[in-house]
């Protein structure tokens, strides 16, 4: 089904592991839009620094470096097979290892990342057409959006579901890996995670997926244009 109003942005903000992804590419198919996963582009950014050999941790030097070096990343924006380079090289597997993961939030918090990025990210989004998910992107990346969604649910939901999607991961260690970037995404200083103005507030802690996709749908179908 496509949706009659062709600039339609639906923006997917929340924490860590509360469904994001499985629910936005599945709003995204239902409305016939495109995805954009704008934790991918930070991840890909976290991907081409430590390959860089630059240290993660040291905000100077991934701000020296991102200026310096200007990595090209590119997203594709089909949900069914949404893809993700770094200069040409696909990096769609790497970005999801252990060790981006542990350096993606740190990361994230460099002013000098999130502005490449977000310049990126509103060129992707355009005329719009398209499910944006994120932390920020009801309230800074596209604070215009028609539909505007906070997900999230209860840690212990989250990690399980998490710690199944990775193969059966200690979901104690899981959770605390979960909690450890929800910390650092909303406690820095620019574009933290926050519920933008306007957002709907989704729990999924005790909603299926397909009940999260639907509810969304609702909500884009009472949109204003
Ligand atoms: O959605 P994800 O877990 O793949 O996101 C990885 C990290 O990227 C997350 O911990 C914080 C950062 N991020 C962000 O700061 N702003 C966004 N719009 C999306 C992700």
């Amino acid at each position: 089904m496509s949706h009659a109003n062709p600039s339609l942005v639906v923006a997917v903000d929340g924490t860590s592991g509360s469904g994001k992804s499985s629910t936005s590419r599945g709003v995204a198919e239902r409305l016939g839009l495109r995805y954009l996963d704008t934790g991918a582009m930070f991840r890909a950014i976290t991907w081409w620094l430590l390959r860089e050999g630059v240290d993660v941790r040291d905000s100077d030097a991934v701000a020296a470096a991102v200026d310096a070096g200007r990595p090209g990343i590119e997203s594709g924006t089909d949900p069914l097979g949404p893809t993700i380079t770094v200069d040409g090289t696909d990096v769609s597997v790497d970005i999801r290892g252990e060790d981006v993961t542990a350096a993606v939030s740190p990361v994230s918090a460099v002013p000098q990342v999130r502005a490449l990025l977000l310049d990126l990210q509103r060129e992707v989004i355009g005329g719009g057409g398209i499910v944006v998910e994120g932390r920020d992107i009801g309230s800074v990346v596209w604070p215009d959006a028609q539909v505007k969604v906070y997900l999230s649910a209860d840690p212990d939901a989250r990690a399980a579901r998490r710690s199944a999607e990775l193969g059966g991961t200690d979901v104690a260690s899981t959770q605390q890996s979960l909690l450890e970037r929800d910390r650092i995404d909303s406690g820095r200083a620019t574009a933290p995670l926050t519920m933008a103005d306007g957002a709907v507030h989704v729990d999924s802690t005790h909603l299926t997926l397909a009940e999260v996709i639907e509810t969304i749908v609702g909500l884009a179908a009472s949109a204003r244009p």
